[in-house]
């Protein structure tokens, strides 16, 4: 959607993935809090984006939505408040039905009242799920809500939960700034890795201004191991899903942190080129030695070697699945060792990967001699 936001894949957190409905105000001020201390706001995690469950399971008398009494008390627009004075944004969620999935009111026929009031809080994005949808198409309820929202005037990011049941990526480009893919993730290996495969069919949808969600991330929630949750991180980013950190900020363990605040990573995932890389190679038993890759501005490539092995492999990248001249001479930086590893590797490039763990790598192609200088 050309509405000027999410020119790179929107950053930040997300309430759902380890409070579900157990959610309050204390929580969000103190998980903006979090992102400021630990520094993670500072490194592009700016959406505090609170999910299904904030609201009352009723209207009021003027037909507006509220926010539940017990647990945001101080209301949405002190928390747009609280997260706006530190230079954070704030996200809400509704549904493109007539409940969300847990049964708060959905938006389906209020979209222009619950769009002009979420601007008047200072809302700043907006989730948008697809419960109770009464069985009408999503390409009828997804639009209104982005006319609703364009009518207020506020710059408004629009995430379009829909779950890729309806193949969002081929209409959903003109609506939303992201689209779900899939289901749900869960904090499994097993989610994590078919969701992947799901979202990479529809990499050549994505761009500046909309891309695909494979949903958010599930670093830090305990279900996979470090290798794991490596691998999750940097198939995301390269996929230039959203990056929005699904765990418990205030309680993270230095390997979570150390995940989620690789630079280098993140550069990968807010590269201007905006191309979602893709699964390019893939080998051995049941495919498990894969290679994604993908363009990055500078005419530099990002490589990740993925092994979905259940043993350590030695991974091997050709430059023709690459997409490389075979003799172009390539630097190759790793990004979680943070080191150059060659500066004029030619094809291929292998490197032994742990079971379960991905590596990653720029791709730095050296000039050939007619573009260097005489
Ligand atoms: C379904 C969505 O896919 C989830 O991300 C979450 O928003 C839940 N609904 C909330 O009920």
């Amino acid at each position: 959607l050309f509405n000027g936001l999410a020119l790179t894949p929107q950053m930040g957190w997300n309430s759902w993935n380890f409070f579900a409905c157990d959610i309050n105000e204390t929580v969000i001020k103190e998980t903006a809090d979090a992102l400021i201390s630990t520094g993670l706001a500072d490194l592009g995690y700016v959406y505090v984006n609170i999910d299904d469950c904030w609201s009352k399971a009723i209207r009021n008398l003027k037909g507006q939505l509220v926010p539940d009494s017990k647990t945001f008390p101080s209301g949405i627009k002190a928390l747009a408040d609280y997260v706006h004075a530190k230079g954070l944004k704030l996200g809400i969620y509704s549904d493109a039905g007539i409940f969300t999935c847990q049964v708060r009111p959905g938006s389906l026929y209020h979209e222009d009242d619950d769009a002009q009031l979420f601007a008047s809080w200072g809302v700043d994005y907006l989730k948008y799920d697809n419960c109770f949808n009464l069985g009408i198409p999503p390409k009828k309820r997804y639009p209104p809500m982005r006319d609703a929202i364009n009518s207020t005037e506020r710059p408004i990011l629009y995430s379009i939960c829909e779950w890729g049941v309806d193949d969002p990526a081929l209409w959903a480009g003109e609506v939303g700034n992201s689209w779900r893919t899939t289901d749900d993730i869960n904090d499994t290996w097993a989610s994590m890795t078919t969701i992947a495969d799901l979202n990479d069919k529809w990499a050549s949808y994505a761009g500046p201004g909309g891309w695909n969600d494979p949903d958010m991330l599930e670093v830090g929630n305990g279900g996979m191991t470090y290798h794991e949750y490596r691998a999750h991180f940097s198939i995301w980013a390269l996929m230039k899903a959203p990056l929005l950190i699904g765990c418990d900020i205030r309680n993270m363990t230095d390997e979570t942190m150390e995940i989620l605040s690789n630079t280098e990573v993140i550069g990968v995932n807010q590269d201007p080129l905006g191309v979602q890389g893709r699964k390019v190679h893939s080998s051995g038993p049941d495919d498990c030695q894969q290679v994604w890759a993908g363009p990055l501005s500078g005419k530099r490539l990002a490589v990740a070697l993925w092994n979905r092995c259940s043993s350590a492999a030695n991974i091997t990248a050709e430059w023709n699945s690459l997409g490389l001249e075979p003799s172009v001479k390539v630097s190759i930086r790793d990004l979680w060792q943070h080191k150059l590893v060659s500066r004029d590797a030619v094809s291929p490039f292998g490197a032994q990967v742990e079971s379960h763990d991905s590596a990653m790598y720029i791709f730095t192609p050296q000039m050939s001699e007619s573009h260097s200088v005489k």
